[in-house]
This record gives structure tokens, C-alpha cells and sequence, in this order.
């Protein structure tokens, strides 16, 4: 069957889903995964012998599951990492926090930890840039610890992986402390995709409504204590609340905007 009527499949039915441009990007990026082809064989109105396997992957995206947990694969700051249900997908706004850390820190040598590390997509990019660093990364799920330790494998680099309850648990020293925690409100539940809300962790995504901050304060506490620079991805909708609470603990912040201009990392010094 050629490709373009493969393609004509895929916009015609995702867009029940989805609007027109992300049901095409899906088709496209199941045409690279499957056949390693750009949109160039679509154009030369080239053949495939796998439409078994593109109608089970369009089965799978109907039903609203994330293309990354279909096809195990998240880019990340130009590594390819493995992804499933275990784990948070990695965002673009987490590659800039990423981008910033490594220009505030160029060559950076010392101790570094990321707290709810999920896939371990900060640690592990962070590795490919700061070879001299001792990265760790800690996550409360078990489960999301097997897949950054798969991922640091398969990438070849040195981070240290430990199953952490940050809000109820003690830390080491260390020089840098990274977090994007969870900290999207309950209250906020309508507002998102469903298929977020059907397949991603929700313990990588919610905090409750009575303190949405408890991580950030939570890991400032610990922080204090040591003065070690902490980075933070967090929501626009925290930033007044933030502003406010870290003022009158008398710390000092800068934030930077992301791609969308909002303010959306925050970096505390001691
Ligand atoms: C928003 S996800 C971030 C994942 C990854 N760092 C990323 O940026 O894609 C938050 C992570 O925090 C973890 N987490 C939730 N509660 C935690 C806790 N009390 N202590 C440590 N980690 C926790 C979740 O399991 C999840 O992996």
C-alpha cells in the first residue's frame, strides 16, 4: 500500500482525536520509527509492506495513548531516551531547564542530585555535558528508578539512582539540587488532556490542593541547611504564591522564562 493513503488513514481518523497538524506529526513520527523514512517517501509516493504494524500503532493512539509510550522512545536534549507508563514523558520546558543549568554551570565539577528524576532525563543529560560531575538522581517510585537506570545504561554515562521519599527522608551534601516535582494542582484535573490523565504517573503529576508548594519548601528546608543552589521547574500559576513565601523565608531567587515566555525555573542561592 502506498504510504500517502497510509497517511490520508491516520489524519482521517486521529482528527476524532486530535487537531490536523499533531494527527500528521503522529503519522510521521510512526513512519520514522517503523521504517526509519522521512516525509520525503511520502512525497515520492514511495510503498510499505507494514500496514499490519501501522494500523496497530493507530489503534494504540486512538485509544489516547501517548506516541512515546507506543514507540519507547522520548528525545531529551539530543539523546534518544527509553520511556513507558512507569514514567513522567520528559518535556521541552525541562530541556531549557536543562539548557540554563549547563550555561549557569559551564564545566561544572561538583556533586549533583535531581530530585523526582523520573526517567532521569536531567541527571543524565546533565552527565553527557558535565563528565567530571558525581550526578544521583532519587524518586520516590521504585518503578521509575528501573527505567532511568535502563536509560543511564544505554546511554553510558555515571549517575547514581536511589529510592527517595524527599518529603519524609534526610539528604547527603550536595553542591546542586534539581527538581521539577509534581506540582500540578487536583483543582487543575479538567483543564489537561485526557490522554495525559489516562497514561502518565500520577504521582509524577499531582500535589494536592492544601499546599501545591510542599515540594518547593520542602526541598528549600533541606537546602538551607547545606546552602546548596537549588533549580526548580514549577507553573505560572505558582509564581505571586512563590514570590511571596520565598521573600519572607528571606531567599534569594532569580527566575527565567521559558521558550513561551513564563516564568516557569527559578533558581535559589545561599
Ligand atoms: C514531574 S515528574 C519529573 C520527572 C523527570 N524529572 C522529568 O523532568 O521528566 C516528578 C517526579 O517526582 C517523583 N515523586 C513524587 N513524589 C515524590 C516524593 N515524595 N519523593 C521523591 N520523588 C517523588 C515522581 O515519581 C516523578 O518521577
Amino acid at each position: 500500500m502506498q504510504l500517502g493513503l497510509i497517511k490520508a488513514l491516520y489524519t482521517d481518523q486521529l482528527t476524532k482525536v486530535y487537531n490536523y497538524g499533531e494527527a500528521e506529526n503522529l503519522f510521521y513520527i510512526t513512519l520514522q520509527w517503523l521504517e526509519k523514512k522521512s516525509k520525503t517517501a511520502v512525497i515520492l509516493g514511495q510503498e510499505t509492506l507494514l500496514v499490519g504494524a501501522y494500523q496497530l500503532v493507530l489503534e494504540e493512539l486512538l485509544l489516547g495513548k501517548p506516541i512515546q509510550y507506543v514507540t519507547h522512545e522520548a528525545p531529551f536534549y539530543g539523546l534518544d531516551l527509553y520511556v513507558d507508563e512507569r514514567v513522567l514523558i520528559p518535556r521541552p520546558e525541562t530541556e531549557q531547564l536543562v539548557h540554563w543549568i549547563i550555561q549557569d554551570n559551564p564545566k561544572f565539577k561538583g556533586t549533583v542530585l535531581d530530585i523526582g528524576t523520573g526517567s532521569g532525563c536531567i541527571p543524565i543529560a546533565l552527565a553527557k555535558h558535565w563528565p567530571e560531575a558525581v550526578l544521583s538522581g532519587c524518586d520516590i517510585s521504585a518503578n521509575a528508578l528501573v527505567v532511568a537506570e535502563k536509560n543511564a545504561k544505554e546511554q553510558e554515562v555515571d549517575v547514581t539512582f536511589i529510592q527517595k521519599d524527599i518529603l519524609n527522608q534526610k539528604l547527603d551534601t550536595y553542591d546542586i539540587i534539581i527538581s521539577n516535582p509534581p506540582y500540578i494542582g487536583e483543582n487543575e484535573k479538567h483543564d489537561m488532556h485526557q490522554n495525559v490523565l489516562d497514561n502518565e504517573p500520577h504521582l509524577a503529576l499531582f500535589v494536592s490542593d492544601s499546599d501545591p508548594l510542599i515540594f518547593y519548601k520542602r526541598i528549600l528546608q533541606l537546602a538551607k541547611q547545606q546552602e546548596t543552589t537549588c533549580y526548580f521547574e514549577t507553573s505560572e500559576l505558582y509564581r505571586n504564591e512563590l514570590d511571596s513565601w520565598l521573600n519572607k523565608e528571606g531567599h534569594t531567587y532569580i527566575w527565567q522564562l521559558d521558550f513561551q515566555e513564563k516564568n516557569r525555573m527559578l533558581k535559589v542561592s545561599f
